[in-house]
């Protein structure tokens, strides 16, 4: 991974799929051109690496010049293309071949017709290194491509962003989700997970997912899967790990932009925990960490006693009652804390003593991430 301003990249085509696609390209170049002397137009500044590398395999005489348009800003490509350095040549009944790095919408591509249209060529051929065929929007034949990419933003080869990564030599493609804390946040009854939460959310600017909302607000809004979800629910069935997944899915879809998520009430078995590993994966992210609050089952007893006391909860009245969902807590979790200690993304927290001492220990893990 690599970081160019304030954005996140991945590896994505490497430098000898590169050589191979350009090797390629000038094979088929040069078989179409005969015995004409070409002209090569590199369109500058992203195709200088692209031009440099191709006409270097380049088997026959061939003449290089470059026309310099700019049309991107920042990772969205703008209709206004400024024509910074127009044809310094006289083309007439040539065989000429533009050498593009990238054809994204075609706006430059646009532009660049509009240089040769009167300029009376032999043949007008356009080569690219990558195309980008979901975002392309012009009818423009295109003669030669080297590969074609999905329609997200590459840098790497000539291509930057914001100016870098120009030099790198290789590909990498930018990042779906940008860096993330993600927290599985986890307790028994009576831990103080719910006021941790809070506060983590207000801090981190994270984005708490519980597993339990994201149900009521799925059924209640009657979307396709909160239905499906129902439909399980009422043949007194369990609802299978990837109605949950794909709903925790649209969730983390809908805040892609967050630094991060808590995830509240889910993963509760190892299926699900390696389930949510791969949505994040998916999402060019990862979980950061497992953070338990721990505390001893005497005090909590005692918390959730008094708790009962005000909220008449009725789990929360009767000592015994409390004492097997205590219990039944460390029985389905201790998987989740082997499979996190696994990765060493395991992290016990004491939680007794003020909600602010807690929080400060949370925030002494998180920051250690
Ligand atoms: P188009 O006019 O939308 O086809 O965009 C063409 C120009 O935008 C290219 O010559 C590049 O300079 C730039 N561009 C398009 N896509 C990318 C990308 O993914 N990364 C970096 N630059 C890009
Ligand atoms: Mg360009």
């Amino acid at each position: 991974m690599i970081k160019l301003h304030d954005k996140y990249f991945k590896p994505f085509i490497s430098a000898k799929e590169i050589d191979a696609a350009m090797t390629r390209l000038a094979k088929e170049i040069a078989n179409d051109v005969g015995d004409d002397i070409p002209v090569f137009v590199g369109i500058l500044n992203g195709s200088f690496m692209v031009v440099s590398d191709f006409v270097k395999k380049y088997p026959k005489p061939c003449e290089v010049t470059f026309i310099k348009l700019a049309s991107y800003e920042g990772v969205k490509s703008t209709e206004d293309i400024q024509r910074l350095i127009g044809l310094t040549q006289d083309l007439t009944g040539r065989t000429v071949v533009v050498l593009e790095d990238i054809i994204d919408t075609g706006n430059t591509l646009a532009e660049v017709h509009r240089i040769f249209k009167n300029e009376n060529v032999k043949s007008l051929k356009i080569a690219t290194l990558f195309y980008k065929p979901e975002a392309y929007k012009k009818d423009f034949k295109l003669h030669y491509i080297g590969i074609e990419i999905p329609n997200k933003f590459i840098v790497g080869y000539g291509l930057d962003y914001d100016g870098l990564g120009r030099n790198i030599p290789e590909v990498y493609q930018i990042k779906e989700t940008q860096h993330m804390t993600n927290l599985v946040l986890f307790g028994p009854p009576g831990a103080g997970k719910g006021t941790q939460a809070e506060f983590l959310k207000d801090k981190y600017h994270l984005v708490h997912i519980s597993t339990g909302d994201v149900f009521r607000f799925n059924i209640k809004n009657e979307t396709a899967l909160g239905m499906l979800a129902k439909s399980y629910i009422d043949k007194g069935e369990l609802v299978p790990d990837q109605i949950t997944i794909d709903m925790l899915e649209a969730e983390v879809e809908k805040n892609s932009d967050a630094n991060g998520f808590i995830f509240d009430g889910f993963p509760r078995t190892s299926a699900q925990a390696e389930a949510l590993d791969k949505l994040m994966e998916s999402k060019d992210s990862a979980i950061s960490a497992m953070i338990a609050l721990e505390v001893d089952d005497d005090i909590l007893v005692k918390r959730l006693l008094s708790r009962g006391k005000t909220s008449g909860r009725a789990d929360d009245a009767d000592e015994t009652v409390i004492r097997n969902r205590i219990k039944e807590y460390y029985k389905k979790t201790a998987i989740l804390k082997d499979y996190y200690s696994a990765q060493n993304k395991y992290f016990g927290v004491d939680g007794v003593g003020s909600v602010e001492k807690i929080t400060e220990r949370l925030a002494k893990v998180i920051g250690n991430l």
